[in-house]
């Protein structure tokens, strides 16, 4: 696998779902995502805060809301999806909060249902209701961002880290139980990026000195391309930093 290789003239015209577009991560890779002409439908709790690409990018951006705390928000989506596009390529697991960083014995009980749900319940109920639209791509790929702390658990991380290393299992099953439908499904991590919720988590930071959301998007491009093949994968998006040029 040589990202290097990828070129990106060749990634366009797929329909590639990028849940949280409004801002940080999800809005860099949704904005690159158009740019190369593919057809991306981004989400939001607030359909306002998509209107920036909305007004950029009239022909292929489809702005929906979807708030992963209802599962009848869920439902709804998927039923437009299905009606909308004939199939979807690329589902991309973006979304997600913090939850409260706290040591596991002060830790609110409400707000780490309300973590794991967002993160990790309701994301299997959006891949499980994408899945059939998934299966009627020739290439399908479902990339889920993780987080470090998905790989080795961090103390006062709880919640938020409980529901990545549940991320990384759900990927690792789905991998398994996809491989025949050509569906392909890694994590990434993108590691420390200047971000809104990168902020919350450590407020003192100098975000100018750490990577920028769009720095962290090669990976992510890549696992998004037809020379993608690689599946049940967890990669560190820091490792291909600056491989690929925009
Ligand atoms: N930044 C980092 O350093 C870092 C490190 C490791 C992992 N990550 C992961 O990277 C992903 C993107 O994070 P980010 O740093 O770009 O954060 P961010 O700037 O805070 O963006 C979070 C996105 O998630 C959406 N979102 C939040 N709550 C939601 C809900 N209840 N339902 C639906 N959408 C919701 C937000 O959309 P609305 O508010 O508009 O609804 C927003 O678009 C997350 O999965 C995060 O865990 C980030």
């Amino acid at each position: 696998m040589n990202i290097k290789d990828l070129d990106l003239q060749f990634l366009k015209s797929k329909t590639i779902l990028v849940t949280g577009a409004s801002r940080g991560i999800g809005k860099a890779l949704a904005e690159k995502l158009l740019d190369l002409g593919n057809i991306v439908i981004g989400t939001s709790r607030n359909l306002n805060s998509l209107e920036n690409l909305a007004e950029k990018f009239t022909r292929n951006f489809y702005p929906m809301e979807l708030d992963l705390e209802s599962t009848e928000a869920i439902a709804n989506l998927s039923d437009e999806l299905i009606k909308k596009f004939e199939k979807i390529d690329v589902l991309v697991c973006n979304a997600g909060v913090l939850g409260e960083i706290k040591k596991i014995e002060d830790c609110d009980y409400e707000t780490w249902c309300h973590t794991i749900n967002i993160n990790l319940n309701n994301q299997f109920l959006l891949v499980k209701s994408l899945l059939p639209s998934l299966k009627k791509s020739k290439k399908g790929s479902i990339v889920i961002i993780s987080s470090s702390v998905g790989q080795n658990p961090r103390e006062k991380w709880g919640a938020y880290s409980i529901s990545k290393l549940g991320m990384e299992g759900l990927s690792k099953i789905l991998a398994q139980e996809l491989e025949s439908d050509k569906i392909i499904v890694n994590t990434v991590n993108p590691g420390g990026t200047a971000t809104r919720m990168r902020k919350q988590a450590i407020p003192d930071e100098d975000q100018s000195k750490i990577p920028q959301p769009e720095d962290i998007l090669p990976i992510v491009l890549y696992l998004c391309s037809n020379e993608a093949h690689v599946s049940s994968q967890s990669f560190n998006a820091r490792d291909f930093i600056g491989h690929l040029k925009f």
